[in-house]
């Protein structure tokens, strides 16, 4: 059953939910080698379940839209989603197995990871109907589904009257149709490189690279810059937003939580700098945990960090 009324959503996440099968290791194994490293531990992940339930955990309401498998691994990250206010009403069982990803978090809380998609693979642009879907204020899309269904959710998006935000991560080309369509592009540096063909080393050369992407009609670029902070650039300013220090456990889902956090923070009414400072403290805090969605802070964390 459907923990509320979908059409009550303010954010709906059209994306990713992964199996993680993490192991912790001293350090990245060589090509052809093999080392020991800990326990397997499974963990609800995924872009797209991890950047909704990292909103939803900020008190904003929350619909995931997109497919896992009929298997174990399904009713895992469904329930998982559910008991985190995420309503999974969108969400298909479908035939392919459910996506996982194979995760090795080295002694700096670095991580590696090899994706197989699964379900996620299926997302189809027919999945993402205008008639059924809620009227979100904000969508969120990343890519680890079909770069089609990605294309296609925010031109619907869009036409629903709700700002689109794309994180566009894993890495890889983007044509600039789908970059017009954004309201916000959050890429990390080695993103913004890849979408822009420009070396990303700095503060200045991000923000050189981010105004390529304003050229090609994206409305604001925000650049995660891991423990630098956050760059926003829009066409009328450039601003440094300075990390949170913390001790770094495992950075995985540490973007994803800027982005839930940063777009709560915005349907919460902040400014611009605000919201993204406030989503500097949740990657901060996530990074601070193992695991990807288990790490996400909750609202009231966020408050107590940022007040200390
Ligand atoms: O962003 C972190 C996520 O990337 C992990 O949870 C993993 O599932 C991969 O999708």
């Amino acid at each position: 059953m459907s923990v509320y009324n979908i059409d009550m959503s303010d954010i709906l996440v059209v994306g990713s939910l992964n199996a993680d099968l993490v192991v912790r290791a001293p350090r990245f194994p060589a090509p052809g080698e093999t080392i020991s490293g800990g326990d397997l531990a499974t963990i609800p992940g995924g872009k797209g379940a991890n950047q909704a339930v990292a909103a939803a955990r900020q008190g904003v309401r929350v619909s995931m839209l997109g497919r896992v498998g009929k298997d174990n691994f399904g009713d895992f990250l469904l329930d998982n989603l559910k008991a985190n206010q995420v309503d999974t009403t969108l969400v298909q069982r479908d035939d392919a197995a459910t996506g996982t990803a194979i995760i090795v978090v080295d002694a700096n809380g670095q991580n590696s990871i090899v994706l197989s998609p699964g379900a996620n693979g299926q997302v189809r642009p027919a999945d993402v109907d205008p008639v059924s879907l809620p009227r979100p204020k904000l969508v969120l899309l990343q890519l680890e589904i079909p770069l089609e269904s990605v294309i296609h959710t925010a031109a619907v998006a869009r036409g629903l009257g709700a700002r689109v935000l794309l994180n566009p991560a894993p890495a890889r080309p983007l044509p600039d149709e789908l970059i017009a369509q954004t309201d916000f592009l959050i890429p990390n540096e080695t993103e913004l490189s890849l979408l822009t063909g420009q070396p990303v080393t700095d503060v200045a050369s991000a923000e050189s690279a981010a105004r390529t992407l304003l050229s090609k009609g994206t409305r604001t670029v925000i650049v995660t810059l891991g423990a630098n902070g956050a760059l926003v650039v829009t066409p009328e300013q450039a601003t440094h937003i300075p990390p949170f220090r913390v001790d770094v456990v495992d950075t995985t889902a540490a973007g994803d939580a800027f982005i839930g956090g940063f777009a709560a923070a915005l349907l919460r009414g902040l400014s611009l700098e605000e919201a993204v400072r406030y989503g500097n403290a949740c990657g901060a805090l996530a990074a601070t945990k193992f695991g990807a969605q288990p790490s996400l802070p909750t609202a009231k964390e966020v408050k107590q960090f940022m007040n200390a």
